[in-house]
């Protein structure tokens, strides 16, 4: 395998990712961020993202000196320090936040693409791995202005809280490109993992990314759906979804109930991909519904736990204590952005409940510290603590340790012996041991 000189602009969870495994594979690598302070810590190896084996893998590399931080753009394509040669390959693993149309804010990313533009060595090969819209690498090379390099779209598919093992263990890599050299540099890096390679062109590569983000959306919003179905009709969703995934064109993956989708990565694509398709004149009604799946099923989540207290549809939440389980948008990660969990808080609060809320990855905020994100909650530190005075309990993120709480000593602390349990997490024996009625999604 040929040693490459990597540049890596923007070192969120992608970036790092993708900076620290490569510096493993043995690359001498650069990643570049604006975030002064953030790039204080990473050159001491503190790494901010909880990502199982990323913080190892930075200090692993950093020590080797095959990893290094700096501040621009610049600096990490023409080589961090004096003699280290110029980047042959250079990543761009950039925000592409929603604007305020639902569509992908590429300013980050050409900026980043006009600065380093007249810095790149013939050869170089420019690799966008920031999700953008189809179009987006034409519009980087007509930006660059430049034939002598290459642009490549190589999506990525990493999961938060597993992206370093999904980098290292991909399922498929996607390298799009319109030139022979461009992709099989690019997919070289990737060689020693054996994967199944698809080589496409750019506007293909970069519709795979939505693709299969808006597919996996798609999927989570007919279970969801089909999770009321079965409470109506007497069925249970868990027997359900095992016996469709058997099915190996269905599988078994992602077909866990919730309340809802969310994250930084699958409500934002959806509705990108949504706003292309009308702009291309395509109706998209399937991508509709699915969006407006997601964004029902927090209501009707609120509506269960409404129904769970009062009795009825209608019932009021004013004024009613409900203890939290799970802030975040899934287990495993700290990444409260477009989480599930407060959406549902968010409806909670407007109906006037009061809530408290604990997560194993957030921490209490400071005293007098505004933390817009947990606005609705009152965060404590201590799942044990979000029982005193408690109408119910709400399991809104499916983290395993709640399942071993002492749901025995939790009955002590509540008010009201009753659990809603969005993730069909809990074992529903023991709780009734303790003494709760316990009422999930999807089942009888
Ligand atoms: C997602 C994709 O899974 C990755 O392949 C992709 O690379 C990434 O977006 C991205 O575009 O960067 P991630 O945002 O980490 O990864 O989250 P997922 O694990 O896909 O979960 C998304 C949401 O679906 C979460 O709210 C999760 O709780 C929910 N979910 C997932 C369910 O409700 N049920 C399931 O069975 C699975």
């Amino acid at each position: 395998m040929f040693e490459r000189r990597i540049a890596v602009i923007g070192t969120g969870y992608v970036g790092l990712t993708t900076g620290a495994c490569l510096a493993a594979l043995g690359h001498t690598v650069v990643c570049a961020d604006v975030d002064a302070a953030k790039m204080e810590r990473l050159r001491v190896g503190a790494v901010d993202i909880l990502e199982p084996g990323l913080a190892d893998l930075v200090s692993e590399g950093i020590a080797s000196g095959r990893l290094r931080f700096v501040l621009d753009a610049v600096s990490a394509v023409r080589g961090a320090t004096e003699g280290s040669g110029a980047a042959e390959v250079v990543f761009l693993c950039l925000p592409t936040p929603m604007d305020p149309s639902g569509r992908a804010d590429l300013f980050a990313l050409h900026s980043v693409v006009r600065q380093i533009r007249k810095q790149l060595d013939p050869g170089t090969v420019l690799v966008n791995k920031s999700t953008a819209p189809v179009g987006t690498v034409a519009s980087i090379h007509t930006l660059l202005g430049r034939d002598d390099v290459p642009v490549v779209s190589n999506p990525e598919f990493l999961r938060e809280g597993s992206a370093v093992r999904d980098f290292m263990h991909p399922d498929r890599i996607v390298v799009g490109c319109d030139t022979p050299y461009g992709a099989e540099r690019v997919s070289a890096l990737y060689a020693r993992f054996g994967a199944p390679t698809v080589l496409t062109d750019a506007a293909s590569a970069e519709m795979v990314k939505y693709a299969a983000n808006c597919f996996l959306a798609m999927k989570l919003s007919y279970v969801n759906a089909l999770a009321e179905l079965c409470e109506h009709l007497g069925a249970n969703i868990g027997d359900v979804t095992e016996g469709i995934g058997y099915d190996h064109r269905i599988g078994q993956a992602y077909l866990k109930p919730g309340p809802g989708w969310g994250g930084s990565c699958l409500p934002k694509d959806a509705l990108a991909m949504l706003r292309v398709a009308e702009s291309a004149g395509c109706a998209f009604d399937l991508l509709r519904a699915t969006i407006a799946t997601n964004d029902r099923q927090k209501e009707r989540v609120v509506d269960k736990i409404r129904m769970a207290v009062t009795g009825s549809r209608s019932g009021s939440l004013a004024g009613v204590r409900l203890g939290l389980l799970g802030l975040t948008f899934k287990a495993g990660t700290g990444d409260l952005r477009d989480s599930p969990a407060l959406g549902v808080a968010a409806l909670l609060r407007r109906a006037g409940a009061e809530l408290v809320g604990y997560d194993p990855a957030v921490a209490v905020p400071p005293a007098g510290a505004t933390t817009p994100a947990l606005a609705d909650v009152r965060v404590v530190d201590d799942p044990v603590r979000v029982a005193p005075g408690a109408r119910a309990l709400v399991l809104l993120t499916e983290w395993p340790e709640f399942r071993a709480l002492d749901w025995a000593s939790l009955a002590g602390a509540v008010s009201e012996r009753v659990v809603v349990d969005t993730r069909n997490l809990l074992d529903v024996d023991v709780l009734r041991r303790a003494g709760f009625t316990v009422h999930s999604l999807g089942r009888r």
